[in-house]
Parts: C-alpha cells; structure tokens; sequence
C-alpha cells in the first residue's frame, strides 16, 4: 500500500476517534448560531500553528469562525498582520472586538458577522481554522482554489485526504475537549496546477533530448508519466506551493532522473539532475504546458459545492 493511503487511513482513524471522544465543546455564554459551538484555541497552540504558517507582516489572515478574536488578535500583536474573523454570534463578535481595543490593534484587524462558508477568502494569505472535520471538508474545495502558496492552519481536524506538509502534537494540559490534553496542529500549503501534457528540450551530455510529460495531479501529489527517449516512463512528485519535484526511478538501465523547479505560469523552471553519487550529472530543465488537464477529486467537489 502507498505510504500516503496508509497515512490517510491512520488520520482518518485517527480523526474518528476524536469526533467519537467529542468536539462535543462547551459552550460558553454565546448565542450559538453556528454550526459548531465555541471552543476556545489554547494561546500555545494558536501561537505554534502561526509560527507553522510563518506569518509576518505582509500577510493577511482569515480566520474561519473567530470566537474571542485569539487568532486574529495574535497575528497583528505578535507578528504585525493584518487580519479579519468571521462569527455568527453576536456575543462573541462582541467579546472579539472589546479583546481588539484592549490589545491596540483596532487598526489592523476586523469582525464580522458572516456565515464562514459565504467568506470571500480572496484577499487571505494564511487561513486558521477550529471547526469539526466535516466543516473543514466542505471547506477544502475553495482551499484549493485559492492561490498558490496561501497557507492554511487547522486545529485537531486535518483536511481529509490532503496530506499536510506538516503537523505536529502539543501537550496542553488545559485542553478538555477533543482528545483531551493533546492538539493536533495541521498545516497545508495550497499547491500550484500542473495536470495536464508538458513539454521539454534537455541538453543532455551535447545532445538535444526531448522530454514528454502527462501529468495527474490530487492535491499536492503528482502522478505521471514521462517521455525519455522512445521509453514512457512512471513518474512521481510533490509541489509545495510553486514548488515541484518529481522522480523517475532508475531501472532497466535507465538512471533516476530528478526534477525540480518553480511552477509559473504553464512553464516550469529548473534543474534535472540524472543518475546518482559521484557520476550524476546536472542540467538546467524547464518545461512549457501544452495541455491542460484537471486536477483530480478537488475540482469535482468544488462543482458539487455550487
Ligand atoms: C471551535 S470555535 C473556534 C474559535 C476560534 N477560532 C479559536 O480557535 O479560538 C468555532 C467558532 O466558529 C463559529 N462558527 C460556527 N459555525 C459558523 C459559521 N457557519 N459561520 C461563522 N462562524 C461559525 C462559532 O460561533 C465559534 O466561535
């Protein structure tokens, strides 16, 4: 079985358990108007996941059902962003904007009062969430429609089958929900789009070889196949942002090939290098689009959320 299914069924287990261990969260004095009642973020965890998204002053963070404000507050305290939330109860948008005045930070960040699923996610740049696992899913179509490279942040509740490009556990005795004691902090990338046919030109030891690619892509991961001289080969990689890698393992006589480069856009920029130790040898690659395909599973659920 791929490493990455196996993964998938560990997380899917494991974010069974904690629905069954319940996001069943307490209410505080709120009005309760939305699809999941409030549960505060403990501050350590709402610092780590900002620090996982490396927020700095550049960026703009939604933060997706924003409770007393921590997320949205934090990210203009501590690392200078601009912010807004988004809530549905009143009190709490109430609580979030007296938090704001306290904190100086008026000027940076607002609230509002919005239903998370209408939330115009545009101008975001780093996205945090607390919500129950079918809430982020439901979510996870305009995630990946939204621009290479925004980061996004989830507590306890991953996003299903997109593997994140990090997560870590924190101990936080304080935490009674969930599984309590611990948070699970999520973080994903949103990755570039390559499916579809691409071509090259390598220079290869003097000699021009051209290169064929067909390219499926399911969130970050690439499947494939390329075109080396007569020979359709299989072919795997990743794409962090507007970052790709990809892999042709070496067999039958053919040595590993690796790419790697920055995705523009329907080009690619970068190096190949072929074979491996001290023989290998490294060229510059770049590749243009010729065919643009659809990315798998992502682009049916955002036709289905219409
Ligand atoms: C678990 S709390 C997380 C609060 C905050 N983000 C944090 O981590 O401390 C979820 C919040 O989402 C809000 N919420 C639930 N459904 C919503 C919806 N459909 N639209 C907007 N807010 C919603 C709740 O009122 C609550 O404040």
């Amino acid at each position: 079985m791929k490493m990455a299914s196996m993964l998938n069924i560990v997380k899917t287990l494991a974010g069974m358990a904690l629905v069954l261990s319940g996001l069943s969260l307490p209410a505080v004095a709120q009005d309760g108007r939305g699809d999941v009642v409030y549960v505060p973020t403990p501050q350590i965890v709402v610092d780590t996941m900002l620090e996982m998204a490396k927020i700095g002053p550049k960026d703009f963070l939604i933060d997706l059902g924003s409770g007393d404000g921590r997320f949205v507050i934090t990210a203009a305290t501590k690392y200078g962003a601009r912010a807004f939330g988004v809530d549905l109860d009143t009190y709490l948008l109430k609580l979030a904007n007296q938090n704001a005045q306290k904190a100086g930070v008026t000027d940076k960040v607002r609230f509002i009062e919005e239903n998370l699923f209408t939330t115009d996610l545009s101008r975001a740049t780093v996205i945090s969430t607390y919500l129950l696992p079918e809430m982020n899913l439901r979510l996870r179509p305009k995630f990946m429609a939204m621009k290479p490279g925004t980061r996004i942040v989830t507590h306890d509740y991953h996003l299903g089958e997109w593997d994140p490009d990090e997560q870590r556990e924190l101990i936080v005795p304080e935490k009674k929900v969930g599984n309590p004691g611990v948070s699970y902090l999520f973080y994903f990338m949103v990755p570039a789009r390559v499916p579809g046919k691409w071509q090259s030109l390598v220079n290869i030891g003097g000699r021009d070889t051209p290169l064929e690619f067909n390219l499926q892509q399911e969130f970050q991961e690439i499947e494939g196949k390329v075109e080396i001289r007569d020979r359709n080969v299989d072919l795997r990689g990743r794409i962090l942002g507007e970052s790709i890698r990809m892999v042709v393992a070496g067999r039958d006589g053919l040595p590993r090939h690796e790419f790697s480069g920055q995705i523009g856009d329907g080009t690619i920029k970068g190096m190949l290098v072929i074979g491996e130790g001290a023989g290998r040898q490294q060229v510059p690659w770049s590749a243009r689009q010729i065919q643009r395909g659809e990315l798998k599973r992502a682009a049916d659920e955002l036709a289905a959320e219409k």
